[in-house]
């Protein structure tokens, strides 16, 4: 019970709450679980955590490495984040961002970028920063949590896994 990293085993029941819970977003392509078995493949999962209770994983979240054009080597992109639609309301999802935060912090990461809700991640002190660009993406949905105030500006880019069909 509780947040821990994926393990094996894992991985089907991962996969299943990661389509399930993407599939009536308008902004998704439903290829989330797709994206995480490509990062898989690509050895490019920089974590995978999930929170289980009484054996049933509620929640995911994964961290993956970015590229900045400015060269950075230490910035990472959070997400597919999903939360199985019965069990959301209850801080799971914030729980999950914590812990990814105060992980990478720990580990000296420069910044943390995702596409997202602002109204949810605004909470975690994610921001729109107009230093950073996303191509395609509006800049209102791109949010960087930076660790450092001297992060050069520059163009990101996630893993090639997040282009996957
Ligand atoms: C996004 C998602 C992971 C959130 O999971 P969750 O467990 O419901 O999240 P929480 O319970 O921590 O937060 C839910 C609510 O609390 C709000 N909240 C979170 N942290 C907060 C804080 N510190 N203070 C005040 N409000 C807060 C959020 O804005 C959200 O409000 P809303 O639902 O009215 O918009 C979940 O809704 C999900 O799986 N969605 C489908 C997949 C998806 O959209 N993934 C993200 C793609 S960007």
């Amino acid at each position: 019970m509780g947040f821990r990293f994926e393990i094996p085993t894992d991985i089907p029941e991962i996969s299943k709450l990661v389509e399930t819970a993407f599939l009536d977003l308008e902004i998704s392509q439903n290829n989330e679980h797709r994206i995480l078995d490509a990062l898989r493949d690509a050895n490019a999962l920089s974590l995978s955590m999930i929170y289980e209770e009484n054996g049933e994983i509620l929640g995911h979240v994964a961290l993956s490495p970015v590229k900045i054009s400015s060269g950075d080597g230490s910035c990472f992109g959070l997400g597919p984040i999903a939360v199985k639609r019965e069990e959301r309301h209850r801080g799971i999802g914030s729980a999950l961002v914590i812990r990814c935060l105060e992980m990478l912090r720990t580990s000296n990461a420069s910044a943390c970028f995702l596409v997202g809700n602002p109204d949810f991640y605004s909470h975690h002190g994610f921001v729109a920063d107009s230093r950073y660009t996303l191509p395609g993406v509006p800049p209102e949905f791109f949010m960087v949590h930076t660790f450092r105030d001297d992060l050069p500006a520059g163009e990101v880019s996630f893993h090639p896994a997040f282009f996957v069909e």
